[in-house]
Formats: C-alpha cells, structure tokens, sequence
C-alpha cells in the first residue's frame, strides 16, 4: 500500500508562478508515488479572509482549475474542498478541548502573520486555532507525509504533538488493556516475561538496548507464531514502548528544496505585492511583465557591468534556462555583452511555452465546469469515506459512542 500524502492550499485567488514552482509542481510528481490528497482549504481563508465571501467562494473551482491545468491528474489523487467535509471541524473540536492555549500561542506564524496582516483584526479565535484547524485536517487521513512549506513545519510539528497527546490520553481505554493481554498470552511464558521486564527498562532509563530486545522477541513473535497479526505487532510495539495505540498517525513534515522564484520587484512573489506572473497570464501579458522586470540596479546603462547574483532575473534563469543559456547570461551580463532585454527574452519564451499545456487544459475546463464540479464530486466522496472512519475511531477512543 502506498503511504498517504495530503495537502491544502487557501483559496485566495488566481495562482501564480510562485505557487506553481513552490507547490503545485511538486504536488504533480507526488501523485505518482503516493496516495494524495489535495484540498481547497476554505475555512482556512476565512480565518483571515472573513470579511471575503465571494471572494473565496469564486476562487475555488478556479483553483482547481489550475491545479489541474498545472497536472494533477483526478484519476491519479483525490481533489476536495474542505468546508464539505463537516468531520475536519469535529475533530477539530474535540482535539481543541485537550490542546493547551500555549501551544498555539508559541507558533511562529501567529505573531508574524500578526505583524505582516496589520490592516486586519486578526485577534479572533479562529486565527488563533487554525494551527489546530490544520492539525485536524492532516490527522483525519491519517497521512505519513505533509509536503509544506519550511514556514508551515512548526504546524507539522504541533500536529504531531497533538496526536501524541490523543493517543496518550484515549489511546488506552478498557478494550485496548484487553487486546494488550490477549496479544501477550500469544507469546510463550518466557517471552512474554522478558518482554515486560524490556519495557520496564525502557519506561525507566530509556534505553534503547532495550527497546531493541523487546522488538526483536515481537519480530520473532509474528514471524513465528500462527495466528500472530499485525494488528497484535502494532500493540505489543505501543506497549513496549509505554505509548497508547496509535488512534492518530503523527505525520512528517516532505520539504522538498524548491527554488523560489522572486516576483517582478525581486521581492516575495505574490498578489498582493502586484508581482506575480499568474499561470493563466497570456503571451503578451508574460512578455510585457517580464520586459518591465527589475534588474540589477547597479547596470544603469547598457555599457555598464552587471551582477546576476544581484538580478531577480537570474532566478528566473536559474529556473528556466539550461547551462548554456546560462553561461550566455553570466558572461554576457558581466562583461556588458548582452542588454537586459536580450537577456530577460529566453525567460519569456520559457514560461510561455511552459504555459501551454496549462492555457489549453484551462480553457477546456472553463468551457466545462460541470466536469470540475464532478471531479471534486467524487474526490470528497473519496475524502468523505476515510474521515468518517477516523472520526468512528476517534469517537471510540474518547468515549463518544453512546
Ligand atoms: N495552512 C496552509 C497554508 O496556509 C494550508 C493548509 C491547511 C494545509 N491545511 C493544511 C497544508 C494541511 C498542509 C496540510 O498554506
Ligand atoms: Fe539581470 Fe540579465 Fe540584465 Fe544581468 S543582463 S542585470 S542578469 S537582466
């Protein structure tokens, strides 16, 4: 089977070069490799976007829409939007009751979305737990791996903190103190008896010898004895090493080392600076931003010298060009060979053609948009089938059952 990935993105508007390169591109070469899903993070908008209904509300089968137009392929992941998914906001709850104040407080990104969002009031609950909001959103598919950004790994992390407190707190319970037993009473009296004493040193000084010992008895154990399960392994190796049954999955945080594509200004690319080169940007749309890009401000004149390590356009280059385009740039912008112009049109002509595929796959899906729907149609189905067993497993655990 293969591990499960999932990721979101809020639906703020059309997508630019920025998400493409930073995210989605990634995401495509994932869904070969993992069981993904991708949703359209909606309540996360409105925690800092409340004031934007239709706003969201338009953005997000437009984002789809490039998604898929960048290559996601819906046959391949499960494409959903998660306000239809209800489940994301129970268990949200219910891990929110538990969840000391502090830990939300301490996320990096709260004080500096404080700072950066100034013209908002975001001294609002919501933007307080979205953390949490997000924690719940990756527990629920049980994921392994959470591909971010390097400024989301302190939400991974919470999230893993958050499950290690479930199952800490509910991960016992009367009937898993039973399966426990009767996994042992599997085990010969020798066994069994040197496996308690391994998790007793283990509980008391840590050693991982002794950890070591006891997995190598549960190895044996399922290698060995008939009618052994996986289920059993997977609650001797809690047992052993003193946690509760695994109810939620801590996942792992997949950086994968994307290089970041500047905006027209060499600042951040995004929206709201007005830098950005949008995915459905026309040719000539392409052609004039990129013309109209900054350059190294030290080449005044076209005689001047410049420095590609200072130019915005490199990246650019770094992204799109070959060696020998970029051999022609770093010896023509250096030596004052070749004008910026002459130098920025190889990077135009890239992300045009680049933009093709996307430009036809758009306009088949803009003419369409009952396929669109219908895709996401089947991908929350999908979503809906497994979150409503982890919220069957979650509920149990806590008691919620009667
Ligand atoms: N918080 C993410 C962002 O702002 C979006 C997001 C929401 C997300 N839930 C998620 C990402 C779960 C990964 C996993 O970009
Ligand atoms: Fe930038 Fe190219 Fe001009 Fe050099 S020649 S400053 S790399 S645009």
């Amino acid at each position: 089977m293969k591990a499960r990935v999932l990721s979101g993105m809020r639906p703020t508007g059309a997508l630019h070069l920025g998400h493409y390169h930073g995210a989605l591109k990634n995401w495509v070469r994932l869904q070969a490799q993992y069981e993904c899903f991708f949703f359209v993070a909606d309540w996360h908008a409105l925690t800092t976007h409340y004031e934007e209904r239709e706003v969201i509300g338009n953005n997000v089968y437009e984002m789809v829409i490039d998604w898929i137009a960048a290559g996601l392929d819906p046959e391949q992941c499960t494409i959903f939007i998660q306000s239809r998914l209800p489940e994301h906001a129970e268990l949200f709850t219910l891990l929110a009751m538990g969840t000391p104040l502090g830990w939300l407080e301490r996320v990096p990104t709260y004080k500096d979305q404080m700072e950066k969002l100034k013209d908002r009031d975001l001294a609002t609950y919501g933007f307080l737990g979205y953390p949490l909001l997000q924690a719940a959103d990756i527990l629920i598919y049980k994921a392994s791996f959470v591909p971010v950004g390097e400024d989301q790994s302190s939400h991974v992390e919470l999230t893993r903190e958050v499950a290690r407190r479930f199952n800490h707190l509910y991960g016992r319970g009367a009937k898993f103190e039973a399966q426990t037993a009767a996994a042992i009473a599997k085990l010969s009296k020798d066994d069994a008896r040197y496996l308690e004493r391994q998790r007793k040193a283990f509980g008391e000084t840590g050693a991982a010898e002794a950890l070591a010992k006891g997995e190598a008895i549960l190895a044996r154990a399922a290698a060995s004895i008939a009618g052994w399960t996986d289920a059993d392994s997977e609650l001797l190796h809690g047992h052993l090493r003193g946690a509760g049954r695994t109810v939620l999955v801590e996942p792992q945080a997949l950086h994968t080392e994307v290089a970041t594509l500047p905006g027209l200004d060499g600042r951040k690319m995004s929206k709201s600076y007005g830098n950005a080169i949008l995915m459905r940007d026309t040719p000539e749309e392409v052609t004039k931003k990129v013309r109209g890009m900054m350059t190294d401000p030290a080449r005044v004149h076209r005689s001047d010298p410049g420095n590609p390590e200072k130019c915005p356009v490199w990246d650019f280059h770094k992204v799109y060009s070959d060696e020998a385009t970029r051999d022609w740039v770093w010896k023509g912008c250096t030596t004052a060979g070749i004008g910026c112009l002459e130098c920025k049109q190889p990077v135009i002509d890239a992300i045009i053609t680049q933009q093709q595929p996307w430009r036809e796959r758009t306009e088949q899906y803009l003419a369409n948009p009952k396929q669109v729907h219908w895709i996401v149609e089947m991908g929350t189905e999908r979503a809906r089938t497994v979150a409503r067993q982890t919220m069957k497993d979650v509920r149990d655990a806590i008691g919620l059952n009667y």
